[in-house]
């Protein structure tokens, strides 16, 4: 990869600090924040407001264009489905955590968000950033094993169900990572070489440092 342009993928389970890790890097170095969670949330969105059931989504998709765009603000990127980019609160419901497994295990909705999210490097580079942090589950495995550095968070399960707590949010994590982990297309699984960092006793403040000192910030 272009050595002036640096990817870095985070991939780790639900409550584990990505987000937060993703969006402190985006800003002190200027990259391209890609929360790809929230692509397979949006997807599950789109498919429940319009009353699509996984075992119509093979025809669904077949027969109906969906155009996925991308529309910037400041450093993070948001997912468009035919031109809508759904507001955060409304991918972060019970309703959307209890869904969004299962929909993310089905290998068309895969294959739709595979091809944007590698292009999200040319956003990247069009928005004149120095850099692109794409977080998820399969970002250092499939999306991109290249990147310049992979990290893999992981923390206590009581202190990740926790954070769900503190934000307020409704959601079965465990079961969530169970089903993230053991389905057959690009399940959850730290990806060689990734830089490992368990964030239950650390701030993000640290989480950062020890990220930034990798890339080779001092
Ligand atoms: O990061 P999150 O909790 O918002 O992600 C929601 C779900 O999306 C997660 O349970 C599994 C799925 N996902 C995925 O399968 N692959 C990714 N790269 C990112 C998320």
């Amino acid at each position: 990869m272009d050595s002036n342009f640096l990817v870095v993928a985070i991939d780790g389970g639900a409550g584990t600090g990505k987000s937060t890790t993703a969006s402190l890097l985006s800003k002190r170095l200027n990259f391209l924040h890609v929360d790809t969670g929230s692509h397979y949330r949006s997807v599950t969105k789109h498919l429940l407001d319009n009353e699509i059931n996984l075992k119509m989504l093979d025809s669904y998709f077949d027969q109906n264009n969906i155009l996925l765009t991308s529309k910037v603000d400041e450093n993070r990127s948001h997912l468009a489905i035919n031109g809508l980019v759904y507001a955060s609160d409304l991918l972060r419901t019970a309703k959307i955590n209890q869904a969004v497994s299962n929909c993310a295990s089905n290998p068309k909705v895969r294959q739709l968000l595979l091809r944007y999210q590698r292009e999200q490097i040319y956003v990247a580079r069009s928005e004149n950033k120095s850099g692109l942090v794409m977080e998820g589950r399969d970002i250092g495995t499939v999306i991109y094993p290249d990147a310049d550095l992979k990290v893999f968070l992981v923390a206590d399960q009581k202190v990740r169900e926790s954070r769900r707590i503190k934000d307020g949010e409704v959601d079965q994590i465990a079961s969530r990572d169970q089903l993230d982990s053991s389905r057959s297309i690009a399940p959850l699984k730290e990806s060689g070489g990734s830089l490992r960092i368990d964030t239950s006793l650390l701030s993000v403040e640290e989480v950062y440092v020890t990220i930034s000192k990798s890339l080779g910030f001092s």
